[in-house]
């Protein structure tokens, strides 16, 4: 039987690009999961603490990230829905794995250098600027640097062996299976029993990388301040007109033409979102209206996002509205998550301390 793990942070509403390169895969793998798979989707709260900012906003966050989830069509009966930081074993594991983790390989990761250039985005002319962030740049929090050993630990505490993601998180994934061979030969634990299984990276050919609307040379981005840049899972339709009405295009020509991600991503962008939820790639999107002008293409993509998001931004509205029957279900929900991610997660620590003698 599959174990499917995957996590997002709390750190706003989810947008496009969350849900057509995770969350819409989490809930199609949720219903085509067979009896005996397992899957759990973690709010992994404790990753958000590496960008502070206020205790009543990662509150609401998490609260708001727990809605979304239901309203993307996670089923709390089938799938372990949890916050990361309900389950203390996460954070005992990441300990662990950090012992037998190499600073070098932690030091190539690109992602803390990406976010410390968007946190710092002005410190001018010093060596630690932001477009050349080095280890000993004194903005970088050790948190933020030791981040993928948490994402590690988060994996393998419910020995996972399929993870859905965008192709962002491919280098962190990586970085996961290195922690398995590390963990076992360190602590020499004979092959027929080993704890962890290497976790298998699942990305989809086409919207595995969404592009920002605005820019289609960054990708869509939380923490993007250009609200043109992206869409929320629970924009209206007025708003998801509009923005894509907005979306950069280019001048190359008026008509849609071949897929060409190179020097047409913008146009590439609108199809892969079109086709995306359609189930159809960039490039077999473009094949079926290729003829067609660059304003149909934004009409037809605004059609397919406002019907393919419209049932979940009903569900959105039903489940965040503050009711005593909402709260009472998020309550429980976040019980019978917090019990079972816990069990699980105990299952797997007997047998770490046992393999390094803290048992
Ligand atoms: P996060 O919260 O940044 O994003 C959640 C998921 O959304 C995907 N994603 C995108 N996919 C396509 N196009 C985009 N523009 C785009 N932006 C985001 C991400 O790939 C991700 O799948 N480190 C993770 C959270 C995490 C995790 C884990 C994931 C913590 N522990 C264990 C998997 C397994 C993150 O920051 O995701």
């Amino acid at each position: 039987p599959k174990i499917i793990f995957s996590g997002i942070q709390p750190t706003g509403v989810p947008h496009l690009g969350n849900y057509l390169g995770a969350l819409k895969q989490w809930k199609d793998m949720q219903d085509t999961a067979r009896p005996l798979d397992k899957l759990f989707f973690s709010i992994v709260d404790l990753h958000a603490l590496t960008i502070p900012g206020s205790a009543d906003k990662l509150r609401q966050n998490r609260r708001e990230m727990l809605t979304s989830l239901l309203a993307i069509g996670l089923n709390p009966e089938r799938s372990t829905i949890f916050y990361q930081s309900s389950v203390p074993q996460h954070a005992e594991l990441q300990w662990i794995l950090s012992c037998t983790a190499s600073t070098g390989y932690l030091t190539r990761m690109t992602q803390w250098k990406s976010k410390l250039t968007t946190l710092n985005p002005s410190s001018p002319s010093q060596s630690t600027t932001p477009s050349n962030p080095t280890i000993s740049s004194p903005a970088l929090k050790h948190g933020l640097f030791s981040y993928p050993i948490l994402q590690a630990a988060d994996i393998l505490l419910h020995t996972a062996t399929h993870v859905p993601v965008g192709s962002d998180q491919k280098q962190h994934l990586e970085f996961a299976r290195e922690c398995v061979t590390n963990f076992h030969s360190a602590w020499s634990v004979p092959l027929e029993s080993r704890i962890f299984p290497y976790p298998q990276t699942i990305s989809l050919d086409s919207s595995s990388r969404v592009m920002s609307l605005a820019d289609p040379a960054k990708k869509m981005s939380k923490s993007d301040p250009n609200p043109k840049s992206k869409i929320f899972i629970n924009d209206d339709e007025a708003a998801i007109r509009q923005k894509i009405k907005w979306a950069r295009t280019d001048c190359v020509s008026t008509y849609v033409g071949e897929y060409d991600p190179v020097n047409r991503p913008g146009v590439a962008n609108l199809l892969e979102i079109l086709g995306g939820f359609a189930g159809k790639t960039g490039r077999e999107a473009a094949e079926e209206i290729k003829e067609e002008t660059l304003q149909t293409l934004k009409t037809l993509t605004a059609d397919a996002v406002v019907s393919g998001l419209a049932e979940v931004r009903e569900n959105f509205m039903l489940f965040g509205e503050d009711t005593e029957v909402n709260r009472q279900r998020v309550r429980e929900i976040e019980e019978i998550g917090t019990q079972s991610a816990r069990e699980s997660a105990e299952r797997t620590m007997e047998k770490v301390r046992n393999a390094i003698g803290l048992s």
